[in-house]
């Protein structure tokens, strides 16, 4: 079997992560969660005193931490200078800052690579999920997927996930972090040219990965 390259990109809360994993599982592709290392560089600033409303401060700090994912879909992981990072990352003060991390041109540049470098040693094809990977990361991806929702029904999934949390506060965050990802100079979150658009806001969870694994067999 041929190998494929995946980029699926998408706002949060539309079931991207989710999907990726399965699909990468289904047909036996890597997984590389891009947000995980955006997620991983904002704690590391965060835990080393930098100021993240600076971003000369985030382009300077940007090449110190060591950011290493497991591309294993069914057990992805992520370690920041050796140490397992996957519980902090998911800290809602993580998930309020990495948006200005994130918009910071040094620490694109630097995750890009990596993530090119990754996409590049997965032999047998990877499942790359982000918000830029179409555009930006892996333009020539065999198959670029972007997933859409209702930002009601993006709320709703995600504060599904975060426990004791209120449904009208986790969609004022969402669409706010959305708005500042959308609308960042470098990179922006935006769907490529040539990617399909999957509107989840009625479709199960089983019901948009058989849509996706289909599509990729299509191309391979
Ligand atoms: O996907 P997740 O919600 O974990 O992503 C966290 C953040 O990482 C996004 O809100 C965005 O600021 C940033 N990100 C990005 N480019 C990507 C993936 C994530 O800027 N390819």
């Amino acid at each position: 079997v041929e190998s494929v390259i995946v980029a699926i990109d998408g706002p949060s809360g539309t079931g991207k992560s989710s999907t990726s994993k399965a699909v990468a599982s289904a047909l036996g592709l890597s997984y590389l969660d891009t947000g995980a290392q955006y997620r991983a560089i904002t704690w590391w600033m965060i835990t080393n005193g930098i100021d993240v409303a600076d971003p000369d401060a985030i382009a300077s700090a940007s090449g110190k931490p060591v950011i290493e994912s497991g591309t294993d879909p069914s057990a992805p992981t992520i370690t920041v200078d050796g140490l397992d990072a996957s519980g902090p990352i998911r800290a809602q003060d993580v998930t309020s800052k990495v948006s200005a991390v994130s918009a910071v041109p040094e620490v694109r540049t630097r995750i890009t690579e990596l993530q090119r470098s990754i996409a590049k040693a997965a032999e047998k094809g990877i499942v790359v999920e982000g918000r830029d990977i179409g555009t930006t990361v892996l333009p020539d991806a065999d198959l670029k997927i972007f997933l859409t929702a209702s930002p009601e029904a993006r709320a709703a999934r995600r504060s599904g996930e975060i426990k004791g949390s209120d449904l009208t506060t986790t969609r004022e965050a969402l669409i706010k972090r959305d708005a500042a990802d959308s609308s960042r100079k470098t990179s922006p979150l935006a769907k490529a040219d040539d990617a399909v658009e999957v509107d989840t806001t009625d479709l199960t969870l089983p019901q948009v990965i058989e849509c996706v694994v289909t599509l990729v067999e299509e191309k391979r």
